[in-house]
């Protein structure tokens, strides 16, 4: 079904800082979208499941070492891999929702310390997301929920500097929701929000790149 000349799925990207609970609201999305009868996949990036993706888990979990350009570079080259099947099936009329995309690349990155341009670079080209969710959690409050597993970025002074990085990213594209809010009032939200872009992309938004 779907795929009437012009009708195409919508890229949607959450964004958030660690335990934004951005993982519990893409799956939320996902049935939500599934039950209105939407074609609808949920994707995520990292994608630890492909080569690149194995080098990145590995360095995530402190198992490896790499240079910050050089890790940088990885999560890029792991949306690259992916951008032609992500295009595919955008145009085939499927909705895809993101869990992290270029966002996370750079505000990692650049709290990190790298230059915010030089991490903006290998993004260009990718896809641009028709509507960016962010998951927005005072960087204290996540830290209280617990559950950091202990994985390499998962430190209140770097989740302080990535969420002063996501302020700079911020454009027309983006949406912030308060993610403090109990996960039924997200949701919620996050619903409305989504169904108008699915419905925008429907009637033959066309698709353009990241900052290019
Ligand atoms: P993720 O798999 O979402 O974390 P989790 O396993 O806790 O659900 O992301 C892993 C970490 O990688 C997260 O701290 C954010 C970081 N990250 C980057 O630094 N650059 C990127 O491009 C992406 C996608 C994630």
């Amino acid at each position: 079904n779907n795929q009437r000349s012009g009708s195409r799925g919508a890229l949607i990207v959450l964004e958030g800082l660690d335990r934004s609970g951005k993982t519990s609201q893409s799956c939320r999305l996902l049935s939500y979208l599934e039950g209105l009868g939407h074609p609808v996949e949920s994707w995520r990036f990292p994608d630890r499941n492909t080569g690149v993706g194995q080098m990145i888990s590995a360095y995530l979990a402190n198992k490896s070492q790499l240079d910050d350009h050089a890790i940088h570079l990885l999560f890029s080259a792991n949306r690259w891999e992916k951008r032609s099947l992500m295009e595919s099936k955008l145009r085939s009329g499927t909705t895809l929702i993101v869990d992290r995309y270029s966002f996370s690349g750079v505000a990692f990155s650049s709290a990190k310390g790298l230059d915010f341009e030089w991490c903006k670079a290998p993004e260009m080209g990718l896809l641009a997301p028709d509507l960016v969710l962010y998951l927005e959690i005072p960087p204290e409050k996540a830290a209280e929920r617990g559950g950091y597993g202990g994985e390499r970025y998962e430190q209140l002074e770097l989740q302080k500097k990535v969420a002063r990085s996501y302020q700079m990213l911020y454009d027309a594209s983006w949406k912030a929701i308060d993610a403090s809010l109990p996960i039924e009032d997200v949701e919620k939200q996050l619903r409305e929000m989504v169904l108008d872009c699915v419905t925008t992309c429907q009637k033959g938004k066309a698709l353009s790149n990241l900052w290019s």
